[in-house]
């Protein structure tokens, strides 16, 4: 037996980028390193095997030919007549992610219980998948969300699976299902709605099927699920810069940036988008995160003082700036900046850095900028008036945007707008309505507000497109363990097994 270990992504995250700590991307599992056998006893080549498919760079437009398409894929559990699961892991490099397509994911789970067989494929412009080898704007331009839905659906139709019998399981002769979390579970909506009648049945984990440009919710679920004193005093400073810089107190946001060990930070909204940081921490959390986590130990520096715990309100505006600022320079400037001065790590004025002008090729950051640019948007900012901010009201879409010019000034030359209303209207946000689709959420999951289980939305769950939420963070059900460290979470998993089961009896052959 192996060990399923989760593998937290904070890692490709850290340093230097701004909001891409809070990038859209499911859990790692952990890869097995045992050897596979069919279920016949025949030895299955290493589960880290790479396959390529001959992928089209533009689906408006054959003629310009094809590029290679990473894959990885195992018939470890598979029998003739079962199904197809594909996975993409979605905005960043899919080698790793081949722990999916073994049991300790809930796709390995679906191709075992169902004898399928299952796959992982990278998506475009993302690690080695590249239709062009460089991330310039003009490679990106075939960089969209229907370029992606379409890589998915001219694969089902076109690839010759590297296992027996593999040349005869398009759609119509086995059911494909469609599996993906995040933005990904996002694309498995997108792409059941946009494309019917090829995913036979699909899995959507805290898929963000609304696209949303200032995406301040995102930060609620972290505020009404962290520690309440510590969210009481993070509210106390933020309170207190918001109101500095209401009346251009320069010198008083100066010595709090000190405080910080910040001073050197020359634009304020950098300062204020530095301090989010502590709070992304919380997307990479799962249910047997321990008190190590680098959120509790961040929380535990505000709260803990002489061995005591704060009340729910916390120590105060005082302690608070004194305690978080002595957090970032004892722990976490190193954690998040490294060697790197502050302006290098953390600035985003200097539009030289090669930070924004590097168009080598596997670099998620810059990729998933031009969708979030685009069509996606989702710029984790302050909240407006009225409501409690554990981040501050400077930071607005247009901070966000701004970088986008940064990235892409040859397609942008002012900050850009991202149509995400006209992206809902394509691919029908929370309005999808598609059968066999199994949609499950996360109530601490920061991108729940964008989910079918957001706050006030009241989606109904029906028998043809369940909504199962458990008490999860990101993307927390696609993992197996997840499912025993926390029973809710096993019960979306169970569910979504049984679902399968019944939708698997219904398939018929059509061709
Ligand atoms: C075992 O299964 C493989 C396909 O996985 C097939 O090629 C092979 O012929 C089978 N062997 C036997 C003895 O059934
Ligand atoms: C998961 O799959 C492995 C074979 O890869 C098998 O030995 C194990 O029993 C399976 N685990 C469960 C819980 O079914
Ligand atoms: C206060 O903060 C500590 C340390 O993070 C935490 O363990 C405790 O649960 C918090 N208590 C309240 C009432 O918020
Ligand atoms: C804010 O204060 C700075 C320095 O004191 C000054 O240069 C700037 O013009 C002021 N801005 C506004 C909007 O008052
Ligand atoms: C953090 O370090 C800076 C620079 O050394 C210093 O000015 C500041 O007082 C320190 N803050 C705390 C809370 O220790
Ligand atoms: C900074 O972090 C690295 C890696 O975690 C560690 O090895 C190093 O000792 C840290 N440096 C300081 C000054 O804390
Ligand atoms: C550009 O990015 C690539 C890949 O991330 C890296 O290997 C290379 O060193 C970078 N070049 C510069 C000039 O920063």
């Amino acid at each position: 037996m192996w060990a399923l270990t989760l593998l937290l992504l904070a890692v490709v995250a850290r340093a230097a980028i701004p909001n891409l700590r809070g990038m859209l991307i499911p859990p790692k599992a952990a890869v097995p390193q045992h050897s596979f056998t069919s279920p016949n006893g025949t030895a299955l080549p290493p589960i880290t095997t790479v396959y390529y498919f001959d992928q089209l760079i533009d689906h408006n437009n054959a003629d310009l030919g094809t590029f290679q398409q990473r894959y990885w894929m195992s018939w470890e559990f598979y029998e003739p007549g079962g199904p197809i699961i594909l996975l993409t892991p979605g905005e960043l490099d899919a080698d790793g992610f081949q722990g999916y397509l073994a049991n300790g994911t809930i796709s390995g789970l679906i191709a075992q219980q169902q004898k399928g067989a299952a796959i992982v494929i990278e998506h475009r412009f993302f690690g080695y998948s590249n239709p062009y080898d460089d991330l310039t704007s003009q490679s990106l331009a075939v960089l969209t969300i229907q370029q992606a839905i379409d890589d998915l659906v001219y694969f089902t139709t076109n690839a010759d699976l590297p296992m027996p019998g593999g040349d005869a399981v398009k759609p119509g002769q086995a059911p494909w299902i469609l599996v993906g979390g995040s933005y990904a579970g996002a694309l498995t909506s997108w792409t059941m709605v946009n494309q019917p009648g090829i995913f036979w049945a699909g899995y959507a984990s805290s898929a963000v099927v609304e696209t949303i440009t200032d995406f301040h919710a995102y930060f609620n679920p972290i505020r009404d699920y962290m520690p309440q004193n510590c969210s009481s005093d993070v509210q106390a400073v933020i309170f207190y810069l918001d109101g500095m810089y209401a009346v251009n107190d320069t010198a008083g946001i100066q010595t709090l940036k000190e405080a910080f060990g910040l001073g050197d930070v020359e634009h304020v909204d950098d300062f204020a988008n530095a301090l989010v940081n502590n709070l992304y921490d919380w997307q990479s959390m799962d249910p047997d995160v321990g008190p190590g986590a680098m959120f509790f130990q961040f929380c535990d520096a505000l709260e803990v003082k002489d061995g005591m715990n704060a009340g729910p309100g916390g120590w105060g505006l005082e302690n608070a700036i004194y305690a978080w600022g002595n957090f970032w320079n004892t722990t976490f400037y190193n954690y998040t900046c490294g060697d790197q001065d502050v302006e290098t790590c953390l600035g985003t004025y200097d539009t030289t850095q090669s930070y924004w002008t590097n168009t080598t090729v596997n670099n998620p950051g810059r990729s998933w900028a031009w969708m979030v640019c685009n069509q996606i948007g989702f710029y984790q900012d302050g909240p407006p008036y009225g409501q409690p901010a554990i981040v501050s009201r400077i930071l607005k879409p247009a901070y966000g945007e701004r970088l986008c010019v940064n990235y892409f000034p040859e397609a942008f030359s002012s900050p850009p707008e991202p149509i995400t209303s006209e992206t809902n209207m394509m691919y029908a946000g929370w309005n999808v309505d598609v059968d066999r689709l199994f949609f499950a959420t996360g109530l601490r999951d920061p991108w729940r507000e964008a989910t079918m289980s957001a706050e006030g939305l009241y989606k109904l769950s029906t028998p043809s497109m369940p909504i199962h939420e458990g008490d999860g963070f990101h993307c927390s059900d696609l993992i197996t363990l997840n499912g025993i460290d926390d029973p809710t979470i096993a019960a979306v998993q169970e569910a979504a097994l049984a679902y399968m089961a019944e939708w698997l009896v219904e398939w018929e052959a059509s061709s």
